[in-house]
C-alpha cells in the first residue's frame, strides 16, 4: 500500500508531537500538558460543555475558557470564586443547587442539579450541572468539580409541552361539565314530558330513564371534578348513584336502609359507566320490587378486588324474592336485558339466588 507523507499543517496532533523532540524532559511534559488541555477545551466546545473547579478551602475557582461564555461573565474584571458563579444563579434556584449539594455530601454520590441563570441582558438559561466532590484522607470534601450545559432549548421545549399538556386537560374537564350539564338538560326534559302523562305505567317508564341519564351524568360530574380524567373512582361513584336513587324514590332510612361495603376500585370510564348502570337497574328494582309495606328494608352493596384484580359486585336485598319462573335472560324486556347486556360487554358474569330476598353477584375481569 502506497503511504503519503504527512503534509506541514495537515495534522495538527502530529506537528505537536513532531515538537516534543526537539525539548528537554521538563519541557516536554509542559507542553504535553498544555496539549492535552488544549484537546479537552476543544472536546468541551465540541461538546458545549463548559468545565469547573472549586477549592472548597481556598474559595477559588478555575473553570474552562469557555465558562464565562456560557454564565455571561465579563472576561476581564470577574475573579475566579464561587459567589462568582453563584451571582449568576437566578435567586428561586440558588437554595436548589446547596440543597443538592448536601445531599450530594451525605450520600458521598456524584450528583446533577438544573437551575436558571440570569445573563447581562436579563435572559434566562437553563444549566444542567454534573459535579462530584474530592475527598481528602479523613473524609473531608476539599473540591467540588463539574461539568455544566446549556439546556436552555429541552426546557423550554419540556415547559411548551407540559403548558400543552394542562391546557388539555382542562379542555377535557370543560367537555365533561359540558356532556354533564347536557345530559341533566335531557333529564329535565323527561321531566317536563311526564306532567302530560296520567299513566303511572308510563311516569315510571320515564323515571327509569331519568336515573339512567342520571347515572351516566354523575360520571362526567365526578371526572369533571377530578384530576384523574381517564380513571374512575367506583366507589365515590357507587355512594352518589345510590345517594340520587334514594332521594328520587323519597326512602327514609326508616323504611329501607343501605348498608355500603366498598373497596377502593378505581375504573376506565366505559366500564365505569356500565358498572355504574348495572347498579342504577339492580338498586331500581330492589327499591321497586321486594320490599313490602310491613318490611323493614335492607339492600347491601359490596365491592371487592380479589388478588387478580378481579371485581365482584353483589347487589342483595332482604325483600320478598324473584317471581317463581323467573329467568334471568328472558325476563323483563328492558331492564334485565340491559343488565345482561352490559355485564357481556364488560366480559363478566352474573348470578343470582333467591334464599333470603334477592341476591346478584357480578364478576367483572379487569387488567
Ligand atoms: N330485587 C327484586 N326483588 C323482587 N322482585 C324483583 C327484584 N328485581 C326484579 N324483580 C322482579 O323482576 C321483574 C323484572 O324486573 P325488571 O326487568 O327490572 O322490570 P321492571 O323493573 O320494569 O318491572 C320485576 O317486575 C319484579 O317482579
Ligand atoms: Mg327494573
Amino acid at each position: 500500500m502506497k503511504k503519503y507523507p504527512i503534509e506541514q499543517g495537515e495534522d495538527p496532533a502530529q506537528q505537536k508531537r513532531l515538537d516534543f523532540a526537539s525539548l528537554s524532559n521538563k519541557e516536554t511534559q509542559v507542553k504535553r500538558l498544555e496539549f492535552s488541555e488544549e484537546q479537552l477545551s476543544f472536546a468541551l466546545d465540541a461538546a458545549r460543555m463548559v468545565f469547573w473547579d472549586w477549592n472548597l478551602q481556598t474559595g477559588k475557582a478555575s473553570w474552562s475558557s469557555n465558562f464565562v461564555h456560557l454564565y455571561g461573565l465579563d472576561v476581564d474584571s470577574q475573579e475566579k470564586s464561587y459567589e462568582a458563579f453563584l451571582s449568576t444563579v437566578h435567586p428561586e434556584d440558588r437554595q436548589l443547587i446547596e440543597q443538592d449539594a448536601q445531599k450530594s455530601l451525605q450520600s458521598k454520590r456524584d450528583s446533577s442539579v438544573e437551575y436558571r441563570i440570569i445573563l447581562p441582558d436579563g435572559k434566562i438559561r437553563w444549566i444542567r450541572s454534573q459535579y462530584k466532590f474530592f475527598y481528602d484522607e479523613q473524609g473531608n470534601p476539599v473540591k467540588k468539580t463539574g461539568i455544566d450545559i446549556d439546556i436552555t432549548e429541552r426546557k423550554l421545549a419540556e415547559i411548551k409541552i407540559k403548558d400543552g399538556l394542562k391546557e388539555k386537560e382542562v379542555l377535557l374537564q370543560e367537555i365533561h361539565h359540558r356532556v354533564k350539564n347536557n345530559l341533566q338538560v335531557v333529564s329535565s326534559l323527561l321531566d317536563l314530558q311526564s306532567m302530560h302523562i296520567d299513566s303511572p305505567a308510563l311516569l315510571e317508564v320515564f323515571r327509569d330513564f331519568q336515573n339512567r341519564v342520571k347515572a351516566m351524568a354523575i360520571v362526567h360530574q365526578q371526572l369533571y371534578e377530578s384530576n384523574n380524567l381517564s380513571q374512575i373512582n367506583l366507589a365515590v361513584y357507587i355512594r352518589s348513584l345510590t345517594e340520587n336513587l334514594f332521594q328520587v324514590y323519597s326512602i327514609v332510612p326508616a323504611k329501607v336502609s343501605l348498608i355500603l361495603d366498598l373497596d377502593n376500585v378505581s375504573l376506565k370510564i366505559d366500564a365505569a359507566i356500565s358498572c355504574g348502570l348495572i347498579i342504577n337497574e339492580l338498586i331500581n328494582n330492589a327499591i321497586k320490587h321486594a320490599f313490602n309495606e310491613s318490611t323493614q328494608g335492607v339492600i347491601k352493596l359490596s365491592l371487592t378486588k380479589d388478588e387478580s384484580k378481579n371485581i365482584t359486585l353483589i347487589v342483595g336485598d332482604n325483600g320478598i324474592g324473584l317471581p317463581e319462573n323467573w329467568e334471568l335472560p328472558n325476563s323483563h324486556p328492558l331492564e334485565f336485558q340491559l343488565v345482561n347486556a352490559l355485564v357481556q360487554q364488560l366480559e363478566g358474569t352474573i348470578e343470582y339466588n333467591c334464599y333470603c330476598g334477592t341476591k346478584f353477584c357480578i364478576r367483572i375481569p379487569c387488567d
